[in-house]
């Protein structure tokens, strides 16, 4: 069964319109089927043409559209279909007509490159918000093929971004059909998962990726987090015997270093106790990289670390660290909303639990806030180095964790 909204994305390649715009919330059923009109549109009025399919990052757009769409029986009963991975092209053919449609991802630098040499008969732009508006523009500009036509998909950000004001407000002059979607939209969902799905966003996630709307995130980061439910006094011994151990570092010369010694067991993270150094105190004075080196492996005590995660910036205490050749060291996830929107998400899901002695820790909870002055979703720079060095935790382990469930 397909929705009245989305009929209209089956429709928009018959309409007067040159570009379609989808938005709203997550799982509203957008992505699925504006590849499946995307495709039969170019198949129907092209051949021997290239397109765009582009994701925030080639491997995304390679999950999110190319491997859904080729396991469609929709798709294999009415074409032959190879997806040449390592070159990212997905060949369709029907009969004699063959198209080719090329896989970007708008945050890839190689892929920047790449689009610049392509002449194209249309592109598919999905997550559009995640990306660079000069790599959309440049994906346009390559659209010069008669008849090329654009389509994008995203959720919601802040009211600023470029692609609200240059696109979603100018969608007349710009001869952009828009079709706004809610969750209600994609006929798949049941009421239990509507519900779940709208159990796991809080804060300004919930009013822009449940509810699907250009709001402005303001107050606190994490309005979610509250101590009955996330501050412990103990943490339980089966995580302590049989948890996976990691440290999470947002390192500083001048600012904070803050380190936390995680649990994870059953699927629940456990901040343990951690570590906090603010050399701007009065009469302290600056820790050296041995310094600090010295304070982590008194958090790690005796026990198996499977990973010590830093702030990918932090190179001389990486190197510092790989000295003493105790601990597997990882580059640390850096995008700052994904990692807030994940530790957001897990909070809510009373799947991080701090224990009462990372004091640092929970002050920044209960203060981080958002910059409602800048133009776009930033949060405020201060006391935020145990937030941050969270965050590396969560958007680095956890996020494997959570796609493992499927969330
Ligand atoms: N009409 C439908 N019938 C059956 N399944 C559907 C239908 N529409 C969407 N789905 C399924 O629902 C899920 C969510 O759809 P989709 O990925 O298209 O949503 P989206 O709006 O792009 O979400 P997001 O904003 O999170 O990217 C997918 O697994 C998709 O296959
Ligand atoms: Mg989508």
């Amino acid at each position: 069964m397909i929705s009245d909204k989305q009929k209209k994305i089956l429709a928009f390649p018959y309409s007067r319109y040159d570009a379609l715009i989808c938005d709203g919330a997550v799982r509203s059923g957008k992505t699925s089927l504006m590849v499946v009109a995307f495709i039969d549109w170019a198949m129907r009025e092209f051949s021997g043409q290239r397109f765009g399919i582009c994701g925030k990052t080639v491997g995304s757009a390679t999950e999110n559209m190319v491997i859904p769409y080729i396991s469609r029986t929709y798709a294999k009963d009415r074409y032959t279909i190879h997806w040449r991975r390592s070159q990212k092209i997905l060949e369709v053919r029907r009969g004699r007509r063959v198209n080719y449609f090329e896989v970007f991802g708008g945050r890839d630098e190689s892929s920047f490159t790449l689009i610049q040499g392509r002449t194209l008969a249309g592109v598919l732009l999905d997550e559009v918000v995640l990306m660079p508006e000069s790599f959309v523009d440049q994906a346009l500009a390559r659209c010069s093929v008669e008849g090329a036509k654009l389509w994008f998909s995203c959720n919601p950000g802040h009211p600023s971004h470029w692609f609200k004001t240059e696109w979603i407000d100018k969608r007349e002059e710009r001869n952009a059909l828009y079709l706004h979607f809610e969750m209600t939209d994609n006929p798949s969902l049941s009421d239990a998962t509507l519900k779940r799905y709208r159990s796991m966003y809080a804060g300004v996630f919930y009013d822009q990726y449940v509810r699907g709307l250009w709001v402005i995130a303001e107050g606190l980061v994490y309005p979610m987090f509250c101590a009955a439910d996330h501050v412990v006094d103990d943490i339980p011994w089966q995580a302590l015997q049989r948890g996976k151990w990691s440290i999470s570092v947002d390192y500083g010369t001048v600012n904070p270093t803050s380190a936390g010694l995680w649990c994870l067991w059953a699927g629940t993270a456990y901040r343990v106790c951690e570590y906090y150094y603010d050399s701007r105190v009065p009469g302290r004075a600056r820790r050296t990289d041995e310094e600090h080196y010295a304070a982590l492996e008194h958090l790690a005590g005796d026990r198996c670390i499977e990973r010590v995660i830093v702030d990918p910036s932090a190179a001389s205490f990486k190197e510092t660290i790989q000295r003493h050749g105790r601990f597997a060291v990882w580059d640390a996830d850096n995008s700052v909303l994904d990692g807030i929107r994940l530790t957001a998400t897990l909070l809510q899901a009373g799947r991080i639990k701090i224990h009462r002695d990372c004091k640092d820790c929970i002050r920044e909870f209960q203060t981080y806030r958002w910059d409602t002055d800048a133009a776009k979703d930033t949060v405020i720079k201060e006391d935020d180095h145990a937030m941050d060095d969270c965050r590396y935790f969560v958007a680095t382990i956890m996020e494997r964790e959570m796609r493992m469930d499927g969330v």
